[in-house]
């Protein structure tokens, strides 16, 4: 889909006159939907969101898109005659090694030196995505962490690396059944060194959610891309990115991240610098977000006593989910 066709939804689903109206759509932001569409998929099955991987981020061309200082102007603001190249590793901040075995090799010298910072990447919704598989061959350091709320996805993925898994003398892989939207509590408060990468989560769930501007008729357990965002800031570490992707434009997923009026002041101050992209080649924005410092020990503050810092099983995950159904 083309950014002007995304474009062309956007403004039919988030009309503002008919607020209760709504496109059809998959209800992506339902857990028991993933599971359905994972049911029949092999460990071999692979579908990249976008119809890209990291093949296609390692270096790109992107054009800067300018946000208002609200939530982001629109898509006709682009400064297109300043079209630059950039890499993954510059925009996420991480060091790219110049092979997987250079990688493996300083990544055990920090955990041998219990070195605090780390190179951890969370890839959130990682579906059967190549992702992190390519990060570790293209020499980035890790651990990566594939977290879904899709026990059966995450089956096949451990599957998929069960050699790997088994014969790597450094295993910098893990996998992870947990639902982003509800704190993200199998990670410990401010683990992740490196970022985290969403590709297709956020933009899955902007396109089956109500219309924007709709009354908040939120019930207790929020809006779920809101609740993602905040449980992405409380496994961050301070200064590191949150990057995701989406055709949709800033006035759109800003508003969808920080909702509206003061509560979305509020939250845009956690993180420092925000910006959006557009992969000229690869018909995407890139949004990013760090965190920013000095909510650090505040947010420290706000978890101690709140977070279960264990690894949940999918049984305990499953209980979790139906108790919050009810
Ligand atoms: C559009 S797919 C993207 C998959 C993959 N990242 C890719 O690039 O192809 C969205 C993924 O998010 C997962 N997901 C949906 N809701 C989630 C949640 N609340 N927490 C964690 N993962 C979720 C789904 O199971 C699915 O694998």
């Amino acid at each position: 889909m083309s950014f002007v066709t995304r474009n062309f939804f956007d403004k039919i689903q988030n009309s503002t006159t008919f607020t209760k109206w709504r496109l059809p759509s998959p209800p992506y932001y339902d857990p028991n939907y993933w599971d359905r569409v994972y049911k029949d998929l092999t460990p071999d099955d692979c579908i990249e969101w976008g119809g890209f991987d990291l093949n296609g981020l390692l270096k790109f061309r992107f054009e800067r898109v300018t946000l208002d200082e609200h939530h982001g102007s629109d898509v006709g603001t682009q400064e297109t005659d300043s079209e630059k190249e950039s890499t993954f590793a510059k925009w996420m901040g991480i060091q790219q090694h110049s092979s997987p075995e250079e990688a493996s090799q300083r990544y055990l010298e920090r955990r041998t030196n219990n070195e605090k910072c780390n190179d951890t990447i969370l890839l959130l919704g990682c579906g059967n995505s190549k992702m992190g598989e390519q990060l570790l061959v293209h020499g980035f350091q890790g651990p990566f962490l594939h977290l879904d709320v899709s026990s059966k996805v995450i089956q096949c993925m451990t599957q998929r690396y069960e050699t790997y898994l088994k014969q790597a003398a450094v295993q910098r892989m893990e996998f992870i059944v947990d639902d982003a939207a509800t704190g993200l509590t199998s990670l410990e408060p401010e683990s992740v060194g490196g970022g985290v990468i969403d590709k297709g989560l956020l933009d899955a769930l902007h396109c089956s959610l109500r219309n924007i501007h709709a009354e908040d008729t939120s019930n207790d357990d929020g809006d779920p891309i809101q609740n993602i965002v905040a449980s992405v800031h409380r496994v961050l570490q301070p200064s590191r990115p949150f990057v995701f992707f989406s055709r949709s434009s800033p006035e759109y997923m800003l508003r969808r991240a920080f909702g509206k009026g003061n509560d979305a002041r509020n939250r845009r101050k956690l993180w420092t610098d925000i910006s959006v992209i557009k992969l000229t080649d690869l018909n995407v924005m890139l949004y990013r977000f760090i965190k920013a410092e000095n909510h650090a020990s505040k947010q420290r503050g706000m978890d101690d006593g709140n977070t279960v810092n264990s690894r949940v099983t999918t049984r305990g995950f499953r209980l979790k989910n139906k108790q919050r159904k009810k």
